[in-house]
């Protein structure tokens, strides 16, 4: 080929990768810089939030302008979708709604910063399966970043910020000034096909990321940090939601790192909505009060087929908590773990048969959780203070837990009950040190039951998308 007709062809390539890629809106000029991102979803028309009238002082508030950015954004979600891009700024806003077929990218030095004014925060409806706040009686504040009813929603950048800025919130809590359940830093419901991914979470309110109601979700590459002393800044809590995958978070917390949860006594029981089929890989997990995994303490619609391997916890108080109590109903099953590493724990292995909190005095007792079919094996951990306190429910025991090839090193001047058991049936092999007399040690040809089948989540393929370049 002639260098006129390459050069001639090569300007033609341009002007057409111009065209197809300019911003819907039309002001700012948006082509892609070469590079690209995976996702879920690569979309046709591509907006910045400059275009909406946003400032990225740090100061001028851009609830409006992501409000008429997303409501514009949404007529083309039968078009192609769209992106709305958050250029490198400070960014100050309330908070606002998603839309389906939407791809929210925050570039390298974009900062979402919360805002602190309450009047920016609308009250939401209660969660049916929980009867009322989690904080309070009353009602609660939308989170920062909500949707609801969506499809194929993707929440990513290039390690962009999304700032909670919570700390005015965890004052208030504290003080118990609040009458209204705390927000949430993201909360989607009854919504199917999200990704959350590479991003920087910090400082949320309450709970960081609150899928409820929803299915098909990948969360990948997230750093999430709040104060560990900070109150309920749980990490990523997946609630009545299936079809899960977490990947690849560092998250340093003042709550549990991830908690599984599935609405919380009679209010979960009638939504009757489990967790299930979620995987949690290599979280490297920092939560001196708190679990790296919890399941629970919600746990009313049932928890189960929950797979957990190669995860790190450092400083955190147990590595994988079942809390429940009587009064929750439910069902805790079919529970799988491989892989973990720990250092300076108090517990490694912890269930809590005797939680308490509950919505109301109105709870049923006599509504029993089952425990049944919890498998772990190949955990090392050193500096520890317990290496298990297990304690299931009088007369509803805890059955069909296996654990095998652990290694536990105790901290100087060990505590002389390593193993605290009642309540609880099953097997040990291989676990040092020895276990109680509940979990006999057994011979056992391999190691605990681990699923050898992919979750149909693990088997979705990413696209690269081209990064938007905003001018
Ligand atoms: C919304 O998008 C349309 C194109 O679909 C455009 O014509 C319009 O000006 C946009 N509205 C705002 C407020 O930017
Ligand atoms: C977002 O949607 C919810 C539910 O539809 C609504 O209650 C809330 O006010 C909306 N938030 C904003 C900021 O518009
Ligand atoms: C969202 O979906 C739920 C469950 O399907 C339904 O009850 C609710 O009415 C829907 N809400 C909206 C705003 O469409
Ligand atoms: C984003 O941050 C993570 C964690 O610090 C880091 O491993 C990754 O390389 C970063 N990615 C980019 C594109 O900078
Ligand atoms: C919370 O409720 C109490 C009692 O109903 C009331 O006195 C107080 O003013 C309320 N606080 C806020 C911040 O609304
Ligand atoms: C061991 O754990 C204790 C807390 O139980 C902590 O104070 C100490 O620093 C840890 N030691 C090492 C060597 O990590
Ligand atoms: C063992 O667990 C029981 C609860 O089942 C608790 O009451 C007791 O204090 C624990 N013992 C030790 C030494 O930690």
């Amino acid at each position: 080929m002639s260098m006129a007709k390459l050069s001639a062809l090569f300007l033609a390539a341009v002007a057409a990768s111009l065209l197809c890629s300019w911003g819907i809106e039309g002001r700012t000029s948006v082509r892609s810089s070469g590079k690209s991102y995976q996702a879920i979803s690569c979309r046709k028309h591509t907006a910045s939030i400059k275009d909406f009238g946003g400032v990225g002082d740090g100061k001028t508030s851009n609830t409006k302008a992501f409000a008429l950015a997303i409501a514009n954004l949404s007529k083309v979600a039968a078009d192609g979708g769209s992106q709305l891009v958050v250029p490198a700024g400070k960014w100050l806003t309330g908070s606002f709604n998603l839309t389906s077929y939407f791809t929210l990218y925050l570039e390298k030095d974009a900062v979402i910063l919360a805002s602190q004014d309450e009047s920016e925060w609308p009250q939401v409806e209660i969660l049916p399966s929980y009867g009322r706040g989690r904080d309070a009686p009353g009602g609660r504040y939308s989170s920062l970043i909500f949707g609801t009813n969506l499809t194929d929603v993707v929440i990513t950048g290039n390690n962009g910020t999304i700032d909670g800025q919570g700390q005015p919130w965890w004052v208030k809590f504290r003080a118990g000034e609040l009458n209204l359940t705390r927000p949430y830093l993201i909360e989607i419901m009854y919504s199917e096909n999200l990704q959350i991914s590479n991003l920087i979470l910090l400082d949320s309110p309450s709970w960081f990321i609150h899928p409820i109601y929803s299915k098909n979700i990948i969360i990948q590459g997230l750093t999430i940090k709040a104060p560990v002393d900070s109150p309920n800044t749980d990490g990523v809590d997946p609630d009545s939601c299936s079809n899960v995958k977490i990947e690849d978070c560092y998250v340093v917390s003042g709550d549990d790192c991830i908690a599984i949860k599935s609405g919380w006594d009679q209010y979960g029981i009638k939504f009757g909505l489990p967790s299930e089929h979620i995987v949690v890989r290599r979280l490297t997990c920092v939560s001196p009060s708190s679990a790296a995994i919890a399941l629970g303490s919600e746990m009313s619609g049932g928890i189960q087929d929950i797979r957990i391997e190669d995860n790190v916890a450092i400083n955190t108080e147990s590595a994988i908590r079942i809390k429940t109590g009587l009064g929750r109903g439910g069902f805790v099953k079919n529970i799988f773990a491989r892989g973990f590493t720990m250092d300076t724990m108090k517990y490694v292995f912890w269930m809590t048969g005797s939680y308490g909190s509950h919505p109301d005095p109105f709870f049923d007792p006599k509504a029993i959780p089952i425990i049944e079919g919890i498998n772990y094996h190949g955990f090392a951990a050193k500096n520890v203070t317990y290496s298990a306190r297990l304690d299931g429910i009088e007369g509803d025991v805890f059955k069909g837990i296996c654990i095998s090839s652990v290694k536990i090193s105790l901290k100087k001047k060990p505590k002389k009950l390593q193993w605290n058991c009642t309540d609880i049936e099953g097997i040990t092999s291989r676990v040092i040190p020895t276990a109680c007399d509940l979990l006999p040690e057994k011979e056992l040809a391999g190691d605990c039951p681990y699923p050898t089948d992919l979750l149909p989540i693990e088997e979705i393929k990413l696209n690269s998308c081209p990064v938007p370049l905003i001018f």
